[in-house]
């Protein structure tokens, strides 16, 4: 690398980049009313999506330029072939600190002994809801038992923590949330509610969104909560514990209180481009120079561009679309 160049992802707001989100896959399993596209879109061929080797050239490249910090995620992610090979390469590599998965549940029952042998610790499931019916008209698929099984071998399987990703849908979902949150109560989850972005063009109609002071009114029924003191790896997640409760409840309040300030992410796509902000469309390709033979300087080079483009806010303010044409599908949250 040249002398002067930084080696570091430290983007111009001074944030320091060392979580990397990977998605291995558009595909998914689930047709998620606030995630799937309203007209189908055009799915990667095989081709065009990133080959194991190929990430984990990038992430031996990221890794050194400060990435300690790993997600996993799709579309679902389980869809693609022998993820754990993926994952236990990753787990080797020196340097990973934090190698995590995130996974609709579906596929998760049956690859939980692979995925734990090659390393994963944590897992994070997305779940909206606790009823069959509500399941199958969010998700298009009768799936919740596979889904509350998964979440149950995943805890046995001494993961942890299993966190549970419940995207706040108004009018969908907010009659349940309290039922959602007092999963922490005797399981040791963490409960996370999200709030809904308008990413792309969803089934979802434009609804108010629910915003996290709305979701803390609706769990004023458990009384008073107690803040879980934040750790060193925390996202921007605010945590809290139902007193007494083996778990916990997060609130992500994405549109609200907005996170950038501290963000440290960057999104690897599918297709193999850098996304530095996951609400705004500009990415850098790496896969046309990987593929074309460019060098490690000259791919560490397009990372440290796209720090360089991390846009300081996504001010994104309640009830305003997003203007991100990319579907929440192909990005993975
Ligand atoms: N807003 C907020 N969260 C979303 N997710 C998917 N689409 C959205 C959206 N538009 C969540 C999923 C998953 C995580 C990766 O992101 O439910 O848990």
């Amino acid at each position: 690398m040249h002398r002067n160049v930084p080696h570091t992802l430290i983007d111009p707001c001074n944030r320091r980049l060392n979580y990397l989100r990977i998605s291995v896959t558009d595909r998914c399993n689930l047709h998620c009313a606030y995630c799937t596209p309203l007209e189908e879109d055009r799915r990667l061929e095989h081709a065009e999506i990133l080959r194991y080797e190929e990430i984990l050239r990038l992430v031996r490249i990221g890794v050194r330029l400060g990435i300690e910090k790993i997600r996993i995620t799709g579309g679902e992610p389980l869809l693609r072939r022998d993820l754990p090979t993926l994952l236990a390469a990753i787990h080797r590599l020196p340097g990973i600190r934090d190698l995590s998965l995130t996974t609709n549940g579906l596929l998760l029952e049956e690859h939980l002994e692979r995925l734990v042998a090659a390393g994963l610790r944590r897992v994070n499931v997305s779940l909206d809801t606790l009823q069959r019916e509500r399941y199958r008209r969010i998700t298009g698929v009768d799936a919740l038992e596979r889904v509350l099984a998964a979440i149950e071998a995943a805890l046995a399987a001494g993961l942890h923590p299993v966190k549970i990703n419940v995207v706040a849908l108004p009018g969908v979902n907010e009659d349940e949330l309290l039922d959602l949150a007092r999963l922490s109560l005797t399981r040791p989850l963490h409960v996370r509610f999200i709030e809904f972005m308008p990413i792309g063009r969803s089934r979802l109609s434009a609804r108010p969104p629910l915003l996290v002071p709305e979701i803390r009114r609706l769990l004023a029924p458990l009384g008073e909560l107690s803040p879980v003191p934040r750790d060193e790896m925390d996202g921007p997640a605010q945590r809290w514990r139902i007193p007494g409760a083996a778990g916990e409840i997060g609130f992500i309040p994405a549109i609200s209180h907005h996170f950038c300030r501290r963000c440290n992410r960057l999104r690897l796509t599918a297709a193999g481009s850098l996304r530095p902000c996951l609400l705004s469309d500009r990415e850098e390709d790496l896969k046309g120079p990987l593929r074309a033979g460019a060098s490690d300087e000259a791919l560490a080079a397009i990372f440290l561009a796209a720090a360089r483009h991390k846009p300081s806010d996504h001010a994104l303010a309640a009830g305003e679309p997003a203007h991100v044409c990319c579907q929440m599908q192909s990005i993975g949250g």
